[in-house]
């Protein structure tokens, strides 16, 4: 017997839709992706990427974690970045947090929940890099909202230091980063206006030229 029923019978269910929509849906599915927008988000199951967006499958390259953090050194990320621009070419990177988002209120706290204190680490270090700002704003649940906001801006730019986002634009390549905000509680999305789409706009200390290979020592 076949384990959770009722997930296979919602499966038989959609493609029977898909097909009264559209007889060649699966057929054309299979033969290849063409995305424009890749999403990274977090993993809350109250976040459906493509549904919030009305994207179909096909329209949209996913990443989802805890607390949709980009961190520069995980693999994970890295891995979906570059085969997204350099394979997909896709248009647009679009980081989205939310508010209410359980991995940014725990960054706040000092519980100890297992691996994913040190994967939150990172939100800490945005806390720490904000603190005057965060430290002003007395509502707990505003103080909280905020700093989602504030790491989404800066995954944002975590994105726009990597070689691969930096060499897509060396090369010419039309990318543009965004960071948005996704509210729960009215369906509602908030563009965190830090678009960035060219190198110019990456502090100094950030950026690298993919061309000036270093030969000697
Ligand atoms: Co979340």
């Amino acid at each position: 017997m076949r384990e959770l029923k009722i997930l296979f019978q919602n499966n038989r269910e959609w493609i029977r839709a898909r097909l009264e929509k559209d007889q060649v849906y699966f057929s054309r599915m299979a033969e290849a992706q063409d995305p424009l927008y890749l999403w990274i988000g977090c993993s809350d199951s109250r976040v459906p990427a493509n549904e919030i967006v009305g994207l179909e499958p096909g329209e949209l390259f996913v990443h989802r974690n805890v607390a949709n953090l980009f961190p520069h050194t995980d693999f994970n990320c890295l891995s979906v970045l570059e085969y997204a621009i350099d394979l997909l070419k896709i248009k647009h990177v679009i980081v989205c947090g939310h508010y209410g988002c359980g991995g940014v209120k725990a960054a706040m706290e000092d519980h100890h929940l297992g691996l994913v204190d040190n994967w939150l680490r990172n939100i800490r270090d945005v806390y720490a890099r904000n603190r005057e700002e965060l430290d002003g704003i007395p509502d707990q649940k505003e103080r909280t909202n905020r700093l989602a906001e504030l790491n989404v801006i800066q995954q944002v730019l975590n994105i726009c230091h990597t070689t691969i986002v930096q060499g897509a634009w060396e090369r010419g390549q039309s990318v543009a980063v965004h960071g948005w905000i996704y509210d729960m509680s009215t369906g509602g999305l908030k563009d965190l206006d830090c678009c960035l789409s060219n190198i110019d706009q990456v502090e100094s200390i950030y950026r690298i030229r993919l061309s000036r290979k270093k030969t000697t020592s």
